[in-house]
């Protein structure tokens, strides 16, 4: 016995938690004192016993609703002379006093709903001829006399749950601007034929509601003094249908347009209800909950002008050919929930042809309706129909779409047609191809289960949107699938293809080159190829979420990570949340100029390489909780970040360093961007330990400050070190060849001349001759005749030391030689001996001995990089002079001696 009980109790506690769940919040935070914003004073929910007095002197708004005020006194009113709005609602306040428009002179609206105001007089309201609205609702009213004959400016008048007896609130005629009067929940049951005399001279009158009013006789001609209204409400009243039917025909005269007939009990609607207002002007009829069953024939043919009808959630068994006879004006039919099946009832039924009476019909709203089948004229005759709505509903015929389906919409301008919800699984080809204007077909919601071969959908010439997302990942697309509907513009796919099962290559979107908005969302699609998207250059919103992308933005990839972004340049919305990714190519989001809104929550991405994002330099709304983001740099983050006017980023393990957080903190701080949800609590430190689980926002900026110049101090110090090392290597691989530009610079700079200083010691030769044993030949004819001249030369062949190596004996005879000359051919060049050893002692044995010594005579032309390549020479190292071009004509032979000589520092003289 006390399990149940027990449990009960638990549930009850539980639901209490949960329904208290949202406000616990506010009862922590208790209001303990009025707000002001903007010149709105909210006082509301105080305990108030008293007007607080220190409010700002100058709001133009007072709410001082549920307190326990039980008087308005004027005074404590009067500091506030700008109001204009004063709410005293919800308290219990048991009279009005007369003083209180006079403080307020420019009140324009008065809520005085839910007190205790009892007796009302006319001086009570004597000074409130600028009041607009006056709200006295549940109270218990008594009017004594003339109570509302001052309001000359009052529109809106709420006098509804007062027990007043009777809808005469006065004798005389008054209140001439008044708009909206409500009499609702009173007690009266007869409307007199001049209760509503009073308001004769209230011109602007549209709106009078009576709900919940027991009306029982309604004298002739009770409406007259109120003919313009425009809009009845008698919602809740239990009346008779013969008084609803009395009151039609006193409607008549009058200039009604909407009449509101909810809740009450209507549950057969007569042939004869209406026919009093075969004269009226009305346009707007609600007839919705009811538990109406039966609709007479030809119940409506009296509302000729009819445009509105409303029949919603009733329980209507058939539906005939008559049913709406002569509603030859009607534009709108709801019709949501009117039609339903219960256990103990049979399936209704909706004949042949009941739509017929019904051209003019535009829109036919059949939701949540049990029938028990489309037939071929279900709705033959609905002539201008533009959308039928026949979604969440049970008809079997939906089951298996065919071309017969809606065979009886052939003849309707169709535009938009809502099948949510409706069980088909299967639709073969041409099933719409009778809706040739159709712009919008919503097919979401089924168990659509086969392979799309596009003829699904021919015939749908000027379709734009094509929905069809939860469809339990069954649709499989081919290429062909939407080959019949190249001008879609939207296309929802969401939760509804199966993915491995579908071809998508050739991709089934090449044709749709009009394409604004894909949605391929929930899917588990793990293979798009680099052309899925090809061609979609006007593709705008793209939805990819929750799908199994990741590999192939991985590095790793098979083939490289896969841009599939590359086709589609134009996006403004990218939705890639949940779906595994731990890397973006650094390529991958290239030349989306346009993006404006990136969505990668919940995934796995850890460290973005640097400019990945460096192309959306429009984003305004960036999504990227929920990821494992330690770091945000500005190399990665400054440029999408630049325009944001939103930014999600909560839920990551930041790493509260200064290398990876001080950018992002300082940019937080100097936003002025408001919308940053979860930034006081969702942005926590996960590293270091000093800041675990902490708002990012307690990271000291200033501990980074310090770091800055041990930061300069560390890079200049470390620079010094790698310069020192670089020279280190450089003195030890290469310094005989440092020295020798040395050398060089400051002979030259210095200007010695060989020819003119003192070398300290005798040389045995004046040159050193280096050339290839192919010029032999040259050389003895052109520099032998000048050593029995002038001079002497080393030649290797001839001059070796005897006893001695070869190589010993070019080392020997090079010191031994004033002037090194190299015969420079490309044989010299090319031959190996000559470049390895002698030419490389030769260069040695200048740079020991510090001379400027080298003399280069060029028998062919030959370039400096090939000369530096093989003897580490440069012509510019030399200075001119020592560098003698041979020509090869013979009358030039003199001068080339010449030249020979002064490069040999042998000679200043020009010979003749
Ligand atoms: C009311 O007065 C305060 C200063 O007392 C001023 O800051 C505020 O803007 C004024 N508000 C209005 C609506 O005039
Ligand atoms: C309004 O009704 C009063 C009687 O209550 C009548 O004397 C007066 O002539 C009527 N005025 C108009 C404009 O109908
Ligand atoms: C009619 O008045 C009642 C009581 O004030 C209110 O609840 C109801 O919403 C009103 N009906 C319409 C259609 O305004
Ligand atoms: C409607 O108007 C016609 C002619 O204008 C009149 O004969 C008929 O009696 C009127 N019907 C009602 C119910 O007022
Ligand atoms: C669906 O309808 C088509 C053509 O009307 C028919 O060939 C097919 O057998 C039907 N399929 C099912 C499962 O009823
Ligand atoms: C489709 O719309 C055009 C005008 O937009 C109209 O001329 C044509 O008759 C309509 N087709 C059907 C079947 O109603
Ligand atoms: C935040 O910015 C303000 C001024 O913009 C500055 O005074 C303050 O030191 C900053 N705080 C941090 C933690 O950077
Ligand atoms: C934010 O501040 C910048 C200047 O610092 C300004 O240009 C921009 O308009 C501001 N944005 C908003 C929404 O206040």
């Amino acid at each position: 016995m006390c399990t149940p009980r027990s449990l009960l109790l638990t549930w009850v506690i539980a639901i209490c938690y949960f329904m208290a769940g949202p406000y616990r919040c506010t009862a922590s935070q208790k209001k303990t004192a009025c707000s002001v914003h903007d010149g709105r004073a909210d006082c509301s929910h105080l305990s108030l016993n008293v007007i607080p007095q220190n409010l700002p002197r100058n709001i133009t708004s007072l709410d001082l609703s549920h307190n326990r005020l039980v008087a308005i006194s004027p005074g404590s009113l009067s500091p506030y002379q700008d109001l204009i709005h004063l709410d005293v609602g919800y308290n219990s306040i048991t009279k009005m006093d007369q003083g209180l428009c006079q403080v307020l002179p420019q009140l324009r609206t008065l809520n005085i709903e839910h007190n205790e105001v009892h007796l009302l007089k006319k001086e009570d309201l004597s000074h409130c001829s600028s009041l607009v609205g006056l709200n006295m609702a549940s109270n218990r009213l008594k009017l004594k006399g003339e109570p509302f004959s001052a309001l000359q400016n009052l529109e809106f008048l709420d006098v509804s749950a007062n027990k007043l007896q009777s809808a005469k609130l006065s004798s005389n005629p008054q209140l001439p601007s008044l708009v909206s009067l409500n009499l609702a929940f009173n007690i009266f049951s007869t409307l007199r034929e001049d209760d509503f005399s009073f308001l004769n001279i209230s011109a602007f009158l549209r709106t009078l509601n009576i709900s919940s009013v027991p009306l029982k006789s309604l004298e002739p001609g009770c409406f007259k003094p109120i003919s313009g209204l425009h809009s009845l409400i008698v919602d809740g009243s239990d009346m008779s249908a013969e008084v609803i039917s009395k009151l039609c025909t006193e409607l008549s005269g009058t200039s009604i347009q909407a009449l509101s007939l909810r809740k009450m009990k209507l549950v057969t609607l007569l042939e004869t209800t209406f026919t009093g207002m075969q004269n009226a002007t009305l346009t707007s009829l609600d007839l919705s909950s009811n538990g109406m069953n039966k609709i007479e024939d030809g119940s409506f043919r009296w509302l000729h002008r009819l445009e509105t009808l409303i029949l919603a959630d009733n329980e209507i068994k058939h539906l005939t050919k008559k049913t709406f006879e002569g509603l030859i004006s009607l534009k709108v039919l709801q019709m949501t929930k009117a039609l339903v099946k219960s256990h103990s009832s049979s399936t209704p039924i909706i004949d042949d042809f009941t739509f017929q009476p019904l051209s003019t019909l535009e829109n036919l709203i059949l939701q949540h309706t049990a029938v028990r089948e489309i037939t071929a004229h279900t709705f033959t005759g609905l002539t201008s129909l533009k959308e039928l709505d026949i979604s969440w509903s049970s008809y079997t015929t939906l089951r298996n779409i065919s071309e017969k389906t809606f065979i009886s919409l052939a003849g309707s301008p169709l535009r938009q047609l809502n099948l949510r919800g409706t069980a088909i699984t299967h639709i073969n080809p041409g099933s719409f191809s009778v809706l040739r204007n159709l712009t919008v077909l919503l097919l979401d919601f089924n168990f659509i289960n086969q392979v799309l071969t596009g003829r699904e959908f021919e015939g749908l010439d000027h379709i734009e949107e094509i929905h069809m997302s939860n469809n339990y990942q069954k649709i499989q697309l081919v290429s062909t699938s939407f080959v019949n509907v190249p001008n879609l513009r939207v296309l929802i796919l969401g939760k509804g293809i199966n993915a491995s099962a579908s071809k998508l290559d050739p991709s089934p979107f090449r044709p749709l080159t009009n394409l604004n908005n894909l949605d391929l969302s929930n899917n588990n699609i793990a293979n798009i190829r680099e052309n899925t998207f090809e061609g979609l250059v006007n593709l705008k919103v793209l939805k990819l979420q929750h799908n199994n992308l990741a590999r192939l933005w991985k590095w790793a990839n098979v083939g490289g990570p896969v841009l599939f972004l590359k086709g589609v340049p134009n996006l403004i919305t990218l939705q890639l949340d949940s779906n595994g990714l731990d890397e973006i190519p650094e390529n991958s989001l290239r030349g989306l100029h346009n993006l404006s809104e990136l969505s990668l929550q919940n995934n796995l991405l850890n460290s973005l390489k640097d400019s990945v994002f460096d192309d959306l330099t429009s984003l305004q709304v960036f999504r990227l909780q929920k990821n494992l983001i330690t770091t945000v740099r500005p190399e990665v983050f400054k440029t999408p970040m630049s325009n944001l006017s939103l930014l999600a980023m909560d839920k990551n393990p930041f790493d509260c360093t200064c290398e990876s957080i001080l950018w992002f903190v300082s940019w937080l701080n100097n936003t002025n961007m408001t919308a940053l949800p979860g930034l006081r609590d969702q942005y926590v430190c996960n590293t270091p330990h000093a800041y675990y689980n902490r708002s990012i926002l307690n990271f000291d900026t200033l501990s980074c400050k310090d770091i800055t110049p041990f930061q300069g101090l560390f890079v200049l110090s470390s620079t010094a070190v790698m310069m020192l090392i670089v020279m280190a290597l450089l003195v030890r691989f290469h310094g005989w060849r440092i020295q020798f530009y040395w050398n060089i610079m400051i002979n030259r700079t210095l200007g010695f001349s060989d020819a003119n200083v003192e070398e300290g010691r005798n040389f045995e030769y004046d040159a050193y001759v280096i050339h290839a044993k192919e010029d032999s030949m040259w050389v003895e004819r052109m520099i032998g005749p000048l050593e029995k001249e002038t001079c002497r030369f080393c030649w290797e062949d001839r001059d070796a030391v005897p006893g001695k190596s070869i190589m010993e004996s070019i080392v020997e005879n090079m010191k031994n030689s004033r002037k090194i000359l190299f015969v420079i051919t490309d044989s010299l060049l090319n031959d190996p001996w000559c470049r390895r050893f002698t030419a490389y002692h030769a260069l040695h044995e200048v740079i020991e001995a510090s001379r400027d010594s080298v003399v280069l005579v060029f028998l062919q032309d030959v370039h400096d990089y090939k000369l530096s390549r093989s003897l580490f020479l440069r012509r510019g190292m030399l200075r001119s002079k020592c560098i003698v071009d041979w020509h090869g004509y013979k009358e030039r032979v003199p001068a080339f001696h010449q030249k020979l000589l002064i490069a040999l520092g042998m000679t200043n003289r020009l010979m003749e």
